[in-house]
């Protein structure tokens, strides 16, 4: 995609067990693998002249790493925590140090679940939450990213 001064740089970042998805709890999750998923976002990104860099990674320290770099790199992070959400206070603390609005996503209706998932320690710090809509919830994720930064 060409690069202009306009085209933002969004980090989307998918957390723990989502590289399962496609044979991981298909009724919970749908059937779609990460690799196509992340084929949905880089083609929504484009049609709004957004250029993505996709992550995925089963360990705490490697995301907050990555949240960390995107705060000096790019305008905004697309953030899947998966389990993480629950209880992660380093994945909150990191969110917390960058600048730039960050979205918590999740494919299933976490308010509909088990309890325990109905908490998110992440969202409190985020510029929103988005949960529910299958793979769709990144691509409203994005959109509602880019909303905000035109705002
Ligand atoms: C999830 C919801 C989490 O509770 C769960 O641990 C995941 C996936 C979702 O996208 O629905 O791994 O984040």
């Amino acid at each position: 995609m060409a690069k202009d001064k306009n085209t933002r740089r969004v980090m989307v970042l998918h957390g723990p067990n989502l590289n399962m998805l496609g044979s991981r709890e298909p009724e919970v999750y749908g059937k779609l693998t990460l690799e196509k998923i992340n084929d949905h976002i880089s083609r929504e990104a484009e049609g709004m002249s957004m250029e993505v860099e996709v992550h995925q990674s089963n360990y705490e320290g490697e995301l907050v790493e990555l949240i960390h770099r995107a705060g000096r790199e790019f305008d905004g992070i697309i953030l899947n925590p998966g389990a993480f959400t629950h209880y992660s206070l380093a994945i909150r603390d990191a969110v917390s140090s960058v600048e730039i609005p960050v979205v918590e996503i999740h494919l299933s209706n976490v308010h509909a679940r088990e309890e325990f998932r109905s908490k998110s320690v992440i969202a409190p710090v985020t510029l929103g939450q988005i949960a529910g809509f299958g793979f769709h919830s990144y691509l409203v994720g994005l959109r509602a990213l880019q909303l905000h930064l035109d705002s």
